[in-house]
């Protein structure tokens, strides 16, 4: 028997196939702006929250039928992967995250140990399991994991970054070094992410939030054979989101860690007002491929630059919602207009939702993404 999440509405954009309407959910839907979350929030700190399955998996499965999105994604974060490869992690109130023995040169790098067994993260692998047990079989789960850059530079700046200049300065001078780091980190992820998979995630999200501090000829060098070397080691056919935020010339590259594209003219297909199925391309590629974007482009300029044989993820700029409703609508909308009915548009945000998000909006974003017809 066919698992029902295998035709949900994620996977089949994912796929690049015809759907009825765009399928929806969206970074940190489970966080501070809800109320609920604060109220856990009061009498757990974020780490004993991210280390409790039950507790973990209960608030991703409450805010999922909540807001009525298409996915849920792991309740976890990206830097937890740190901790067993040997760098102390601190959540401080106010601060972000923070590393008290970061790699701050190359003689350090020895320090971020080889993750050779998953276990001292089975409290990700457990979350996985409850949270997926706790689903609607035709809601798929997210996976994900920071891609090999953001986790080195937060493991070389300790904590967020301006000009992230002592991660630039370690790549740029010592290329064994930080190859060394990059590798370790890439093995590392990879086995996170099939473990997640293995676990019962469909699909993953990998986040390189912090690589658009690069241009596109240092990512291209430096970055993208590490994160292109992560989706390769993945279980085979399992759709990859690859994320990045803050440099849109950064898009193709980002498509590119996917490995050759299908060759020829990017296929059009598109749903017929009359609900006529489309041919889907021959070509289409063994694991379905989703570029995820942030607002600082168009929609359809993004799509056009990372190629129509992609799927694409995103992009309302979260501090749209912290306009009044009808400008909500009105955005999510021009940006479905840009998608233009193509197959293989997963609708969400740029970047995560902000803290003093009104749940008001988030629910009228969603709605509007559900009632949207062309
Ligand atoms: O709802 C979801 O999307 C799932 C859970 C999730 C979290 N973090 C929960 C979280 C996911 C997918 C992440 C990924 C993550 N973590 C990223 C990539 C996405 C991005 O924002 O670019 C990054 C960079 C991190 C690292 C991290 N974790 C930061 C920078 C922070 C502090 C942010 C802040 O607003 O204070 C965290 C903490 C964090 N991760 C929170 C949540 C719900 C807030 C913790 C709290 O105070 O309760």
């Amino acid at each position: 028997m066919t698992p029902a999440w295998r035709d949900s509405l994620m996977l089949r954009a994912a796929r690049r196939e015809p759907v009825e309407r765009t399928p929806v959910w969206l970074m940190r839907q489970a966080g501070r702006y809800l109320p609920e979350y604060r109220a856990i929030r009061r009498t757990t700190s974020f780490r004993d929250l991210c280390r409790n399955p039950d507790l973990a998996s209960e608030v991703m499965l409450a805010t999922v039928e909540r807001l009525g999105v298409d996915a849920a994604i792991l309740f976890s974060d990206l830097l937890l992967i740190l901790e067993p490869m040997g760098l102390e992690l601190e959540y401080t109130p106010g601060d972000g995250p923070m590393l008290k023995n970061p790699i701050h040169a190359a003689c350090d790098v020895d320090r971020l140990l080889e993750l050779d067994s998953i276990e001292p993260l089975g409290y990700v692998v457990e979350t996985v399991r409850r949270t997926r047990a706790g689903l609607p079989e035709a809601l798929p789960l997210l996976g994900f994991a920071g891609a090999p850059f953001t986790l080195a530079a937060y493991a070389i700046e300790g904590g967020s970054s301006r000009d992230f200049r002592r991660t630039k300065a370690l790549m740029w001078n010592d290329t064994g070094a930080w190859d060394a780091l990059m590798g370790r980190l890439a093995r590392a992820v990879a086995r996170l992410l099939n473990a997640q998979i293995d676990a019962g995630v469909q699909m993953v999200q990998l986040f390189d939030s912090w690589a658009g501090c690069l241009g596109p000829d240092d990512y291209r060098h430096y970055v993208l054979p590490h994160s292109r070397s992560v989706i390769e080691a993945l279980r085979p056919g399992v759709p990859v989101i690859h994320f990045a935020t803050g440099n849109p010339a950064l898009l193709p590259l980002l498509s590119e860690a996917f490995g050759k594209h299908s060759g020829g003219d990017p296929p059009d297909v598109r749903v017929s007002d009359n609900g006529t199925v489309p041919v889907r391309s021959p070509h289409a590629t063994a694991r379905p491929a989703v570029v995820g974007v942030d607002w600082r482009v168009r929609l359809d300029e993004a799509w056009r630059v990372v190629g129509h044989d992609r799927a694409i993820q995103g992009n309302l700029d979260p501090a749209a919602l912290l306009t009044p409703p009808a400008e909500v609508r009105h955005r999510v909308r021009a940006i479905l207009r840009q998608a233009d009915g193509r197959p293989g548009h997963i609708f969400n945000l740029g970047h995560g939702v902000l803290p003093h998000t009104p749940v008001e909006n988030v629910l009228t974003l969603i709605e509007t993404v559900r009632e949207f017809r062309r």
